[in-house]
């Protein structure tokens, strides 16, 4: 029975005053569009999301997350070319809908993220149902009426209630099951006679109603939450903090301060994994057991292995980091860097493309870029590897077991065998056998006594 969901997600967004679609803003990390294509269930085929204001963009993303194989299903755009309302959505969906033989219909809204994925399997178990909620001060909502039994009866939009109506306290969530036979013959009879001159979603429910029975599924307000404007995104980032670092204690994480971790939905924590404060991990990350992230550091696509110490106000982003690795404070691994098992990097020490293999230690003030740095070498404090010859960018292979002294630059394409001794602060500009010693310096001048006359000669200078 191919269920298809419908995510609305054309609205512009005025409130959030912004130059991107309001379901590209994120909330930690991932845009709230993302959140609610992964929270479809797995009895979804696929999903037609309606777009039109900033449609490039939200286009360019599905594409975008689909390669990258984060999506629980094929996903489609569908251009509304006019955004003329809810129930307009819908219609401008409909080819694709038949087309598909879709037999059920999901709709979610694109800006509601937080919805959890077992709230959308409950409306699921019903031919047709919506989730409602109750408010204290229903405010803009539109107002569910209900027969004696509890089955749907009407819509009504907050804009269009009488008094009576505005004082019912239950209202519409927005989120729907529909067979699409009734929904697609509802649709076709849309007017737009209403306060807001829109095709309105809520009246092709009501009518669609009258022939399947539509429960109302009640559903705790916070998962409805939306995102309307800049402060809805600050407190659904909250709300998603909370239960996300929830679930992580419940796993055998622990938070030093779990106010101000913030762990993206797409991080995979293991057991007895310690999260300082301040730590950010975002998009696609994984830490092994008994690794430990260091207060203020920022993880983004990367993976750590296990027993890993990531030291404070380290910034990871697509690094690969092996077991047993110390690495920081304050070191910045970037893409493409490899660390195996036991890698040291030390402070203010950079890394891309760069892999390390077992036991090499960089531990001080280093540029590692477009190399390789052999099993057990040791890469001096001030070492640079000068990869970029302002046009093309070249390797450094680095063998095992060498010691590059202080200060020394490697000046690339280049390859330093295994067991070499490079003096520090040389400059290496040509390959270097296995077990040599290398040094390049200028002659020191001595001048006993020497400081004492320079200052009297500039002394006198001064007059
Ligand atoms: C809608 C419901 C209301 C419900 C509320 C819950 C209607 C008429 N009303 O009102 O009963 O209480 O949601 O949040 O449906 N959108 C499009 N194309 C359009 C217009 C909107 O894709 O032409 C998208 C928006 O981007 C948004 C969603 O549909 O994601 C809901 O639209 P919105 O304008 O927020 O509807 P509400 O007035 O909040
Ligand atoms: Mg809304």
């Amino acid at each position: 029975m191919t269920c298809i969901a419908v995510v609305l997600a054309a609205g512009l967004g005025t409130r959030m005053k912004s130059r991107i679609p309001k379901v590209l803003h994120p909330i930690l990390g991932d845009p709230a569009l993302l959140w609610v294509l992964r929270s479809l269930p797995a009895e979804v085929d696929r999903a037609l999301v309606v777009v039109h204001h900033g449609k490039e963009r939200v286009v360019e993303r599905l594409a975008a997350w689909s390669a990258a194989g984060i999506l629980p299903c094929p996903v489609e755009a569908v251009d509304q070319v006019q955004a003329l309302g809810t129930g307009h959505a819908v219609q401008a969906c409909r080819p694709r809908l038949d087309d598909l033989g879709a037999v059920r219909v999901l709709i979610l809204s694109g800006d509601v993220p937080l919805l959890p994925r077992m709230r959308i399997e409950t409306l699921l178990k019903h031919p047709g149902a919506l989730l409602s909620m109750d408010l204290e001060e229903p405010g803009g909502y539109g107002r569910v009426i209900q027969s004696a039994d509890g089955w749907l009866v009407a819509l009504t939009e907050a804009k269009d209630a009488p008094p009576e109506v505005l004082a019912i306290k239950r209202v519409n969530g927005g989120a729907y099951v529909l067979p699409w036979v009734p929904l697609r013959e509802a649709l076709a009879g849309l007017g737009r006679g209403n306060a807001q001159g829109e095709y309105y979603l809520t009246d092709a429910v009501a009518a669609a109603a009258r022939h399947v029975p539509v429960q109302v599924v009640p559903c705790p307000p916070e998962e409805l939450s939306g995102m309307n404007a800049r402060a809805d995104q600050a407190a659904l980032d909250r709300m998603a903090q909370a239960r996300i670092n929830a679930a992580w204690m419940e796993e055998g994480v622990s938070f030093l301060d779990p106010t101000t971790a913030w762990i993206g939905p797409r991080v995979a924590l293991a057991r007895d994994v310690t999260v300082e404060p301040g730590v950010r991990a975002q998009g696609g990350c994984t830490v092994g057991e008994g690794t430990r992230l260091g207060q203020g550091c920022v993880l983004t696509d990367s993976s750590l292995g296990s027993d890993v110490e990531l030291r404070p106000y380290s910034v990871l982003e697509g690094a690969e980091i092996g077991d047993g690795c110390i690495v920081g404070p304050f070191a910045r691994v970037r893409e493409g860097t490899r660390l195996e098992a036991g890698v040291h990097l030390g402070n203010f020490v950079e890394t891309k493309k760069a892999r390390l293999h077992p036991g090499a230690k960089a531990n001080h003030l280093a540029y590692l870029g477009d190399c390789e740095v052999g099993e057990g070498s040791n890469v001096g404090a001030g070492v640079i590897t000068c990869n970029y010859d302002g046009f093309h960018k070249h390797r450094t292979v680095i063998g095992r077991n060498v010691f590059i002294g202080s200060d020394t630059q490697l000046v690339a394409p280049l390859a330093i065998g295994d067991d070499t001794v490079i003096g520090a602060g040389s400059t290496i500009t040509e390959d270097l056998p296995a077990d040599s010693l290398a040094l390049t310096r200028a002659p020191l001048t001595l001048k006993p006594g020497g400081a004492s006359r320079l200052r009297a000669r500039l002394r006198k200078r001064l007059g």
